[in-house]
């Protein structure tokens, strides 16, 4: 059955464990995340970003998670829509069905430019109040996304912000967390602490000075009912980098988020953790394999399958790490 952000979080607060938030695009991805929430037994966040609608169509996506609910209906579902970048934008995704949505004031609508506080708020409580007027949650987020390491926004496919951002704009500020929280109303929210998005994050396995796990400590003691999420929260497995440079792939060398550090904030008030990136590794280096074991075969099936049962290990180490396991 399709459920409501606030309703699957405060649940899992209640109860002290996570939820990954797994971007979907497509048949396969969906299916991964269905059959690993089967098999452990979770709840699943499918969300979906604005590239996601562009790439699939907003009716195939709203159809294939319809599709999802039908074939699944023991496992709670929450349709998420990720990083919103504007009211009209937030309200599109609600008509279509979405039970879930975040208004991501911390850009502008290029989604790139970093936007004033008052934009934030101002964009961020008009999402809320018509959102929560049709019982839909919201994810608001304050501080921008990027690297402590270089100080560069740390992305270059396109999502997040783009040059360079001060230490102040890349951690997220705790007072004003409280403040934020208060004026807008948000269900959850999303903090800097150090991560971006994609599979370049870290240049070496991260310790405190570039991931701030303790700054979820500091905004968590004063936000305690507010359900924090984590985006840029791929883990990065060095296995699959391995796979996919033995089948021909050219990736340099990278960390991610290590699951133990994403556990550190589950204790400590996270409740969604975003997790995009490991999944396109795990299903890229299943198909660059599958591909290089059997050059004669041409059924796309073969390789799909191979992606979906890779994607769908991924997703139940995660559910079994953050705790979601057995909460459906
Ligand atoms: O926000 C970042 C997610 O990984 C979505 O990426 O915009 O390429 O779909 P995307
Ligand atoms: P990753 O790129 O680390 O998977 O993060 C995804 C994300 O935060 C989507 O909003
Ligand atoms: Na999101
Ligand atoms: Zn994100």
């Amino acid at each position: 059955a399709m459920i409501s952000l606030r309703q699957l979080l405060d649940h899992a607060a209640e109860h002290q464990y996570g939820v990954p938030a797994f971007n979907v695009n497509n048949l396969e991805q969906i299916q991964a995340i269905m059959q690993a929430a089967r098999k452990t037994d979770s709840p699943v966040i499918l969300q979906a970003s604005a590239g996601a609608r562009k790439y699939a169509g907003e009716p195939f996506l709203r159809k294939m998670v319809e599709a999802a609910a039908e074939m699944y209906p023991e496992i709670p579902i929450v349709m998420h829509q990720d990083h919103g970048a504007s009211p009209s934008m937030c309200m599109q995704a609600i008509r279509s069905g979405f039970t879930s949505v975040m208004m991501d004031g911390s850009l502008m609508e290029d989604a790139k430019t970093p936007a004033s506080y008052d934009y934030n708020v101002g964009v961020t409580s008009r999402v809320v109040e018509m959102a929560h007027a049709v019982g839909v949650s919201v994810e608001g987020e304050l501080g921008c996304l990027g690297s402590l390491e270089s100080g560069m926004a740390g992305e270059e496919d396109g999502s997040g912000a783009e040059g360079v951002l001060t230490h102040d704009q890349l951690l997220t500020d705790p007072q004003q967390a409280v403040d934020f929280v208060s004026r807008t109303g948000v269900d959850a929210l999303a903090i800097a602490i150090g991560t971006s998005h994609g599979a370049y994050k870290f240049s070496r396995k991260p310790t405190g000075d570039i991931l701030a796990i303790d700054r979820i400590k500091e905004i968590h003691a004063r936000i305690p009912k507010t359900h924090l999420v984590m985006h840029g929260s791929s883990s990065v497995p060095q296995e699959w980098l391995a796979v996919i440079r033995d089948f021909g792939g050219d990736i340099k060398e990278t960390y991610g988020v290590p699951v133990e550090e994403i556990q550190e904030g589950i204790r400590h008030g996270v409740r969604k953790v975003n997790i995009d990136t490991d999944i396109r590794l795990a299903m890229t280096g299943a198909m660059r394999r599958a591909m290089g074991q059997d050059r004669s075969e041409f059924d796309p099936r073969k390789f799909l399958k191979e992606a979906t049962a890779a994607a769908r290990d991924v997703c139940v180490d995660r559910f079994q790490a953050f705790g979601t396991a057995g909460m459906a």
